[in-house]
């Protein structure tokens, strides 16, 4: 044993405090964005069967989720229109009185501070469940656009801070810049689902959002989940039409392009940590099979580790708890 020479990597692990010393990754509550659903009608609060603690609210709860939102230094929120009433064009989408527009401004009026970001697609607005216009079958790319446009300027005049396009036409990008700088919203960034995969990961959000297609399937617009470089022409595509921040999209089955993504652009990086992630955990804990706690923080900082500067995601506010806790 006297002559061996070897690294002795432990020492910078001895203790609690040596090992916050070095640590190379941080999650802070600045990090978080929390995404909501907002439906029609008076005092709903119903949790989502296939997402335990993630629930329908109406206009007339939402305030104080907000207040407890805000209250734990949670700085955003996504929000999630899901209407009564849909059609073929997703119309209320872009009503100026549309479910996800209210929701909107009455929470600029009362939480004027809180960053909120609109997801700007049309696929729990149409009636056959596609994020687009649909013709003989096929989800239509060009015309679906005006629609994109329009439904991001409504949400823009509604009071939204940052326009967030899911719906994986090509062009959206360009389309909703060019609507939101002619209606006076030059300063609105836009968030680009630029890197969005067809997953089976959105499962329970489809429950959550009643956006699942009628028929068929995502798979013409949506990216195939093999394909590597196919993201960076979609990140560089979206950055050329003047996305302000680029979402990988889910997170953990595709860390290796989050990292692919940080390494060839120069704008804030988001994962968004999709449904069917969040539910597994869920299930798993409810089992009592896995620490909730402890495998989140570590899912989370994986994201961070790969590259991303803000994750969108279910647990937010636990993690926020979390945080304050420490
Ligand atoms: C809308 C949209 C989806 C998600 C966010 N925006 C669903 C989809 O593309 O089918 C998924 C979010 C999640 O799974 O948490 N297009």
């Amino acid at each position: 044993m006297k002559d061996l020479q070897f690294a002795r990597h432990r020492r910078l692990r001895s203790t609690d405090n040596m090992r916050a010393l070095v640590r190379e990754t941080h999650l802070h509550k600045e990090d978080l964005i929390y995404p909501i659903f907002i439906v029609e009608g008076e005092n709903i609060k119903n949790e989502v069967p296939s997402m335990p603690g993630v629930y329908h609210l109406s206009l007339d709860l939402l305030n104080e989720e907000m207040a407890e939102v805000t209250d734990l230094g949670i700085k955003s929120v996504i929000v999630f229109g899901v209407p009564k009433e849909k059609d073929e064009v997703g119309t209320q989408a872009y009503h100026d009185h549309g479910i996800v527009q209210k929701a909107i401004s009455q929470i600029k009026e009362s939480f004027p501070e809180l960053v909120v970001i609109a997801d700007t697609c049309l696929c729990q607005y149409t009636n056959h469940g596609h994020c687009g216009i649909v013709e003989e079958g096929q989800v239509l790319n060009d015309p679906t656009l005006d629609l994109l446009a329009r439904t991001a300027v409504s949400q823009a005049r509604a009071g939204a801070d940052i326009i967030a396009p899911s719906n994986m036409m090509d062009g959206f990008v360009a389309a909703i810049r060019h609507g939101l700088d002619e209606n006076g919203f030059k300063h609105i960034p836009v968030m680009s689902y630029a890197v969005k995969y067809s997953s089976a990961f959105y499962g329970p959000f489809r429950d959550a959002a009643h956006s699942s297609p009628q028929f068929g399937d995502r798979k013409t617009y949506q990216m195939d989940p093999a394909n590597r470089q196919e993201a960076l022409r979609e990140a560089e595509s979206d950055i050329m039409e003047g996305a302000d921040f680029l979402i990988v999209k889910p997170a953990l089955s595709y860390l290796d392009i989050i990292r692919d993504v940080k390494n060839n652009f120069n704008v804030p990086v988001v994962a968004y940590n999709v449904s069917g992630e969040y539910s597994m955990i869920k299930a798993a804990a409810q089992n009592g099979w896995i620490n909730e706690k402890e495998i989140v923080m570590e899912m989370l900082v994986s994201m961070k580790r790969a590259g991303v500067d803000l994750i969108i995601t279910y647990f937010s506010k636990d993690v926020a708890r979390w945080l304050n806790e420490n």
